[in-house]
């Protein structure tokens, strides 16, 4: 039965992977559709021309909600400012990594330049765009900023502008060497990203001192996409909650504070009841010797998942500390005779790790431990109601309304207390359901 839910599940979503490609394929061959311009995009792409009162400006720089048609605009301006100042010459184009450059940003780039008549050849292994168009050739570098060979490799280079998507996620270190990069007369910098703590290097750094670095500041909001229907902003806007909500939809710098899951609500979603039906069972652990250990038993009938019992284990509290071969007894308790996927387990608990795979019952992996990324998907899925908590795991409850930001600290950190069962959370959130459920969350 689990199987012909999985195999159902796997069905609509090769169905579509296919269309999706079709879709590219067919985006190949007829070029790329653009839509009318929005105001904000329309003063991306003319600031740098001619008859532009902005046109001496050192920069850009456009933050703001996602999907709201920063990079479409910024990558295609960048490309014709460069082509229209400039001939024979270097430029700099960098993503997070040079994978999410390429998957994100060059693959509508390529097919956009294209469709204005412009020649692109893309010499893949040396990560070089040549781009030509008359007589006019120039040579743009694709650079990862989290990539350590992007470092070295931009050392060395003189460069007449450079663009950064996504530059909040980037190193400082690395935008500095970038831009200080950009030696020749006239060169620009161009950056856009989606907002953060508003202590984050590039809002303090780039955005507030926009004035004194001579560079113009536009903020995006998803209504200056008009690509987007309204349907489908309304989507984005259900998928946020929080600090989310407010960074990625409404665009704002702000502060993590205050409960991280406030959106939790007893009511909603505490269950006195245990799920029924065609059910995949999956472990999540929280491993700590010192430190409390937390499991959480998750029942998933292929779109909600209920913690359906756990195991808290607070030595200190005990006060007895106790090995990975009890540990791993009282994981088997926690089972019974259920026959679970997998056991996803904290990555940094190697040893107790083996400890499950020496016994070869079940089947174990290293969760993946991002938390930013695992806490934002958390908050979806306990905004649509797709993850709920049977009332018998105490330790859990207990700790949604204990998990807190710590606000003293410049960047988004959790205060590292009271964590434990809200980390074996996330780690089934992020690592098993986010992977399930992708091609419907
Ligand atoms: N004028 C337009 N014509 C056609 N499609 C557009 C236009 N502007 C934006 N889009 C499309 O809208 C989507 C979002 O645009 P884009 O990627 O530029 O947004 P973004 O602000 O960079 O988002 P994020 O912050 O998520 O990176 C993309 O699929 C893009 O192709
Ligand atoms: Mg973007």
């Amino acid at each position: 039965m689990t199987n012909s839910i999985d195999q159902r599940i796997e069905n609509v979503r090769k169905g579509i992977m296919k269309r999706a490609s079709a879709m590219k394929e067919k985006v190949k061959k007829q070029g790329f559709a653009f839509k009318p311009f929005s105001v904000k995009q329309k003063q991306v792409l003319t600031w740098w021309c001619p008859n532009s009162p902005v046109k001496d400006k050192d920069g850009i720089i456009a933050d703001g909600a996602i999907r709201s048609g920063k990079t479409l605009c910024m990558s295609l301006s960048y490309v014709l400012w460069a082509m229209e100042s400039f001939n024979q010459q270097n430029f700099g184009m960098a993503g997070k990594t040079i994978g999410s450059f390429r998957r994100n940003v060059l693959f509508w780039l390529k097919m956009m330049l294209a469709s204005r008549g412009y020649s692109v050849v893309d010499h893949r292994s040396d990560n070089l765009i040549v781009v030509s168009k008359g007589t006019t050739t120039n040579y743009f570098y694709i650079f990862g900023g989290k990539d350590e060979r992007s470092q070295d490799l931009i050392q060395g280079i003189t460069l007449a502008g450079m663009f950064f998507d996504e530059v909040a996620l980037m190193p400082e270190s690395f935008v500095n060497q970038a831009t200080g990069r950009c030696s020749v007369t006239g060169s620009k910098f161009w950056f856009n990203c989606n907002p953060d703590n508003p202590r984050h290097w590039f809002k303090v750094n780039w955005v507030d001192k926009c004035k004194e670095k001579n560079i113009i500041y536009l903020h995006f909001t998803m209504d200056d996409n008009l690509s987007l229907s309204e349907k489908i902003k309304e989507r984005y806007r259900s998928m946020y909650v929080g600090v989310f909500f407010k960074r990625y939809i409404l665009g704002l710098w702000c502060v993590a504070e205050g409960l991280v899951y406030s959106m939790f609500s007893e009511e909603r979603h505490v269950k006195k009841e245990h799920m029924t039906g065609a059910l995949t069972y999956v472990v999540s652990v929280d491993y700590g010797t010192v430190n409390p250990f937390s499991a959480g038993l998750w029942a998933f009938d292929g779109w909600h998942s209920q913690r359906e019992a756990e195991v808290y284990y607070n030595s200190r509290e005990v006060g007895k500390r106790v090995d990975d071969e009890e540990y791993y007894k009282m994981l088997k308790k926690l089972i019974g005779n259920r026959r679970v996927e997998c056991i996803i387990v904290d990555p940094s608990a190697t040893s107790f790790i083996e400890v499950i795979k020496k016994y070869n019952e079940y089947s174990v992996m290293g969760a993946n431990n991002d938390v930013l990324d695992g806490i934002r998907v958390v908050t979806t899925m306990l905004n649509k109601d797709m993850i709920s908590v049977h009332e018998d795991c105490e330790d859990n409850i207990k700790e949604y309304g204990l998990y807190v930001w710590d606000e003293e600290k410049g960047d988004d950190v959790v205060i590292k207390e009271n964590d434990h069962s809200m980390d074996d959370t996330r780690y089934y959130c992020y690592t098993f359901l986010r992977r399930r459920l992708r091609w419907r969350y």
